[in-house]
């Protein structure tokens, strides 16, 4: 039998072997940002700029643009190998009704979601904004008006916190590639993506983050990573900045699944609604309503926030599915909001009916998977002082003894839907032990 070595391994990856003569993970090694030391006036600085992101918890991500047109997901351009010649024509013909984006905001506000953060241009290369660097942007080809300046004030009259998307890779940009193997076209390129971020910075008041993306082809250095944050802290001191233009930014950005970051860092989720960021009208993979309160209820246990997508038409509407979805979300967020918002890192995670938050001493039982009339969980290492449903705040009776709390009384089919939330009154801080019951073998002691 051939022994396949992992340094064969190494090889057909063609990660080469330096750094596992270094003795690091080579997959780390390449996929890492760089992580400069940072002094304590500056942990304290990125600690005030996040304090709002962090009680906010729920935000509404847009993915709009010139993919919207053929309704075909984002990627389409260099998925169906569409030459740049051809696909800019495509331009002209994305023409949104006016304001689209003053829809996306109620529905975000009616939906509990905080904040937005919306695609000022992604890999295709077109810029929804006034830019004095191309003609391949929304005031001078089909929409005929910056799209970006819409969007913002249409955040801002919903009380809703401005993110702007921003993608580094671009495919409409000749250098956009060619950046990597000839240093003219990545000073150009460089210079182009620097100028644009300068233009977001400064042409739409005080924006409230700023969410790179995709940073093919060039490493830190060639962006000029730093220069470009040092820049946009300068222009914007209030910001918070991701980590997808390979450096660490502020906050992590996991996508498409839920994973708390080490230690205090700060994290979002980012999901699609369906299988898709931009309109894709095939799309039928929707979320439940219920797996989408899951999904922000488990990033707030963890710390964490819920960046959840729309990908409006060409014409700027929402799919009538997206807003039925998000108007039953919205209904859960305004009744359950207390369990959600301003919530800290919660320990207990351990039910097979339900899932948990916590505010100080609360523990939030969100019980997905109602049995009727009583539920119980195991492990709870804290006193419980009382308890009532959370929509509603009626009264709901326990008991509670070294291996489990369970709650009785309750109505035979579910008080709230999707999810039915139980706020638990503890006498500290409440933990849950996950083996207790396990260790202890009930009914033999
Ligand atoms: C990926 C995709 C992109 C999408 C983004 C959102 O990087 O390339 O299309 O905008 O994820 O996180």
């Amino acid at each position: 039998m051939n022994k396949f070595t992992r340094r064969d391994c190494l090889k057909l990856l063609g990660l080469g072997t330096a750094a596992v003569a270094a003795g690091t993970s080579p997959l780390t090694a390449q996929n890492s940002n760089v992580a400069p030391r940072e002094t304590p006036a500056e942990k304290a600085d990125r600690e005030r700029r996040l304090a709002w992101w962090k009680q906010a918890k729920f935000g509404m991500f847009i993915h709009w643009g010139v993919y919207s047109v053929l309704g075909r997901h984002e990627w389409v351009m260099e998925m169906e190998g569409i030459p740049a010649q051809e696909y800019e024509k495509l331009a002209a013909q994305f023409k949104p009704k006016p304001n689209a984006a003053r829809d996306w905001a109620r529905l975000a506000k009616q939906t509990g979601q905080k904040y937005m953060v919306m695609t000022t241009k992604h890999h295709e290369g077109f810029c929804n904004f006034a830019t004095q660097t191309t003609n391949y942007c929304a005031p001078k080809q089909g929409p005929g008006r910056d799209l970006v300046r819409e969007y913002v004030d249409a955040a801002r009259a919903e009380g809703l916190r401005v993110g702007f998307y921003y993608s580094l890779m671009d495919w409409h940009h000749p250098d956009g590639s060619r950046c990597a193997e000839d240093e003219a076209a990545r000073r150009r390129f460089v210079d182009y993506i620097h100028t644009h971020i300068r233009e977001l910075m400064t042409n739409y008041g005080k924006i409230d983050i700023l969410w790179y993306d995709v940073a093919w082809p060039l490493d830190a250095k060639g962006w000029e990573s730093e220069k470009m944050n040092d820049m946009v802290y300068k222009l914007q001191p209030d910001i918070i900045v991701n980590n997808r233009n390979k450096l660490n930014g502020d906050f992590s950005t996991p996508e498409q699944r839920i994973e708390a970051a080490e230690g205090d860092r700060a994290w979002e989720s980012c999901m699609t609604l369906n299988d898709s960021w931009g309109y894709q009208k095939a799309d039928d993979g929707w979320k439940t309503p219920k797996q989408v309160v899951r999904n922000l209820i488990t990033c707030a246990r963890d710390g964490g926030n819920y960046l959840l997508n729309i990908g409006p038409t060409a014409d700027g509407s929402i799919p009538t599915e997206t807003v039925d979805i998000f108007n039953e979300v919205g209904e859960w967020t305004a009744n359950n909001g207390e369990s959600i918002y301003g919530t800290d890192k919660c320990q207990p995670t351990r039910s097979r009916n339900g899932n948990f938050t916590r505010k100080g001493n609360t523990l939030y039982f969100h019980v997905h998977y109602y049995p009727g009339t009583s539920v119980a969980f195991a492990g709870l290492m804290t006193k419980a002082l009382s308890a009532r449903l959370l929509n509603g705040g009626e009264k709901v009776d326990f008991t509670q003894d070294a291996y489990s709390i369970n709650f009785t009384g309750l109505p035979p089919t579910a008080p709230d839907h999707p999810v039915t939330t139980i706020a638990i009154e503890c006498e500290s801080v409440p933990t849950q032990d996950n083996i207790f019951v396990r260790k202890r073998g009930r009914g033999h002691v």
